[in-house]
């Protein structure tokens, strides 16, 4: 399961490359500027249709390049299919099945995958949107529900701002309450859904991965407990015309973690935030497959740097529970990765070898 081979024109350091890969666990092993992490972008391209490095596709292609291409067989469902996604000339091009996607939620349904990486413990540490982001990859997999009803809570939202902005009368900004609190309150039930079985698999994780320390997670909806989001939207009148934007909502909602009973920011080291993150973050995967019965596949980005022995080895057994396909780099792999891995290739000057 997962994505069996990979194709690469022109992408980042690599002229071409052609990969097969493992359904379980493939090592990437290379120096410091080798081509590491730009083989796990190319695969996290192929499944989100964007890069975890920059927002500008224009820099992945390869310099002196006008576009790069990248060529997929995936398993994740229950027939292999062919995806696409490339860059010619400053145009986005995906493709599933030989036909032109409609738009790469499509791509990222036929593709799951997921990214543990340095900038992970950011669900940690950074804004309510990351944790936002985070939970909402996981309801978009299971719930094919929430992509219309974000999509329609999204154009609600935009064309409400847009006349708050322009500082309307509030009964042109009141015209779209209806709307925004229909599709607002739909998503937070799919959330709060989605998060009650979530919830159980990611506390019991969280505290075997970090020794025994208890970790919750709470849901805040993005609006003041007891009421509707029509009523909120009401009373938010003053405030959303002030600042120009509406205030309340599931935009605005926040997954408060918290370790031993306080913010998990606040409470934990840095490697503990690492730990953290990317058990959260396969816990996620391991639901995913509970809930669909397919497996996702996971990119782990120089693991183990920063963990030492101890909490790098619970990981790698959580790892192997979620039976997801892995992708893991490292400049030098520590034996219990090693041990793991069913295919490992070597990067060396922007040319990637199967070893075994
Ligand atoms: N668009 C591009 N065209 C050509 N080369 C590029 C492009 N973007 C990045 N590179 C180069 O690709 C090389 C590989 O970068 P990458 O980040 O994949 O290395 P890495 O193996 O992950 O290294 P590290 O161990 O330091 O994280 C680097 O030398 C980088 O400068
Ligand atoms: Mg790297």
């Amino acid at each position: 399961m997962g994505l069996l081979s990979l194709s690469m024109r022109e992408f980042r350091c690599f002229a071409a490359a052609e990969l097969e890969f493992s359904p379980t666990t493939n090592l990437i092993i290379g120096k410091n500027a080798s081509g590491k992490t730009s083989l796990l972008e190319a695969i996290f391209l192929l499944g989100r249709g964007r890069s975890f490095r920059t927002p500008y596709l224009g820099t992945v292609t390869r310099a002196e390049a006008n576009g790069f291409q990248l060529i997929g067989k995936v398993t994740s469902q229950t027939v292999p299919v062919i995806i696409g996604l490339a860059r010619i000339n400053g145009l986005l091009e995906a493709r599933i099945g030989g036909q032109q996607a409609e738009n790469l939620a499509q791509l990222a349904h036929t593709f799951p995958v997921q990214l543990i990486d340095s900038q992970s413990h950011q669900l940690i540490c950074g804004g309510p949107r990351q944790r936002r982001q985070f939970l909402d990859w996981g309801v978009f997999h299971v719930e094919p529900a929430f992509f219309p009803t974000w999509r329609r809570f999204q154009r609600a939202l935009q064309q409400r701002n847009a006349l708050l902005r322009a500082g309307k009368p509030q009964r042109e900004v009141d015209s779209w309450n209806g709307e925004l609190a229909a599709a607002g309150q739909l998503l937070d039930g799919l959330r709060r859904n989605y998060l009650a079985n979530f919830s159980i698999t990611a506390t019991d994780w969280t505290e075997r991965a970090l020794g025994g320390l208890k970790t919750s997670l709470e849901y805040q909806t993005g609006w003041p407990n007891g009421r509707d989001l029509s009523e909120a939207l009401q009373e938010s009148t003053t405030r959303d015309r002030k600042a120009g934007m509406t205030q309340v909502g599931p935009h605005r909602a926040e997954i408060v973690i918290k370790v031993e009973g306080e913010i998990a920011r606040e409470r934990v080291s840095r490697g503990q935030e690492k730990v953290l993150a990317g058990t959260l973050l396969l816990a996620q995967t391991s639901i995913y497959r509970m809930l669909t019965g397919h497996s996702c596949t996971v990119l782990l980005d120089d693991l183990a740097a920063e963990l030492d022995v101890g909490h790098l080895g619970r990981f790698m057994e959580m790892l192997a529970e979620t039976h997801a396909q892995v992708h893991i780099t490292a400049i030098e792999a520590p034996i219990m990765v090693a041990r793991q891995a069913t295919r490992v290739f070597h990067v060396k000057q922007d040319k990637i070898t199967a070893m075994v």
